[in-house]
């Protein structure tokens, strides 16, 4: 018995569906363009072959980091960044031309000598011919208490661009504004509020917890990535009914957030008790029963001062998926 409950349909843990089961989420295994999501278990390299060009509005993944973690093979670095060429190429041949593509990393440690991984793949998008419009900053609050440097509290997501028309929906992610009320005080807007009335850009720094013990989305995995971080970029980059693709999916936290949002989602994991737990979670999330960190609420503050917004139970937007067939 594995942790999911799942492990006594295995190896058919999928939902079997005909093009018609409008009402009910398709769960495929193999690229299909009627399905709603592709879970896919085994090697991304391998399926991303599968996946037609152009077809993937926006890839957002965080990679293996090289730590020799339970999910990881330690490489040789050189070969594991000719690893990560290889994956990364395949995942921008399915990008559309108005498409992005994130990475998440945070650095690579060799006998206490920190190296960022961002610096390092870099290269390989720009030689790709990639754009980059941002090095988001995620800080969070929990990780390792470092002795012999300060302890780390931050990854990078580097988002590139394709071409240079793509889709930013920044409305669709603003933040409210610090003094929503502030007016012009002279001029001829005076009078008239000097801020957006839907809130403000959410800037390159994204304060946002990371999963750990006490957070509610806590599943098996050593480092999942919270549903609100992923939700922000697909608010942002892509439209409902666009295609979203994670190739080290882990426990299917960006499917879920492409799902509840109206977007697809193609999601590839090696290990079998990950993709096993996504899949309970997406169906959970099919019943409006997966409990998430709202976006909306703000950090921990010692003081209380913070508007406390408790867990929301979402639900995956069917009608807008099924739509888009
Ligand atoms: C950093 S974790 C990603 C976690 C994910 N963001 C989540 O929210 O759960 C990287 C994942 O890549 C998976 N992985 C490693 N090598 C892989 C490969 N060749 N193909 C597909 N998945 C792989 C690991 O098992 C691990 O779950």
């Amino acid at each position: 018995m594995t942790t999911s409950g799942l492990a006594q349909s295995r190896p058919l843990p999928f939902r079997d569906f005909t093009k018609d089961a409008i009402g009910q989420l398709r769960i495929a295994t193999d690229f299909n363009e009627s399905a709603d999501v592709i879970i896919h278990e085994g090697d991304c390299l391998e399926f991303l072959s599968t996946i037609p060009s152009g077809k993937i509005k926006m890839a957002i993944t965080s990679p293996p980091y090289n730590l020799g973690k339970e999910y990881e093979n330690k490489l040789d670095l050189d070969e594991y960044l000719q690893w990560q060429k290889k994956v990364i190429g395949e995942c921008v041949r399915t990008l559309s031309d108005d498409g992005s593509i994130c990475w998440e990393v945070g650095n690579y440690v060799e006998n206490g000598r920190i190296i960022p991984l961002d610096i390092l793949v870099y290269p390989i998008f720009n030689s790709l011919g990639l754009k980059l419009r941002n090095r988001i900053i995620w800080r969070f609050g929990h990780g390792l208490h470092a002795s012999k440097r300060f302890s780390g509290r931050y990854e990078t997501i580097l988002w590139f661009t394709k071409t240079d028309d793509y889709t930013f929906n920044l409305d669709d992610v603003r933040v409210p504004s610090k003094y929503p009320d502030k007016r012009h005080f002279k001029g001829p807007k005076k009078g008239q509020l000097s801020c957006n009335p839907l809130g403000k850009n959410p800037t390159d720094v994204w304060e946002i917890p990371n999963v750990k013990s006490n957070h509610i989305e806590k599943t098996i995995h050593p480092c999942q990535f919270p549903v609100e971080l992923v939700e922000r970029l697909v608010l942002s980059l892509t439209d409902r009914g666009d295609w979203i693709l994670d190739p080290f999916m882990g426990v299917g936290s960006a499917p879920i957030a492409s799902l509840i949002h109206g977007r697809k989602a193609i999601g590839i994991e090696l290990m079998h008790e990950y993709v096993e737990v996504a899949l309970e979670r997406i169906r959970k999330a099919e019943k409006g029963e997966l409990l998430i960190r709202p976006m909306e609420r703000e950090v921990f503050d010692p003081n209380g001062s913070a508007k406390k917004i408790p867990p929301k139970k979402v639900k995956i937007d069917m009608d807008t998926i099924q739509q888009t067939l």
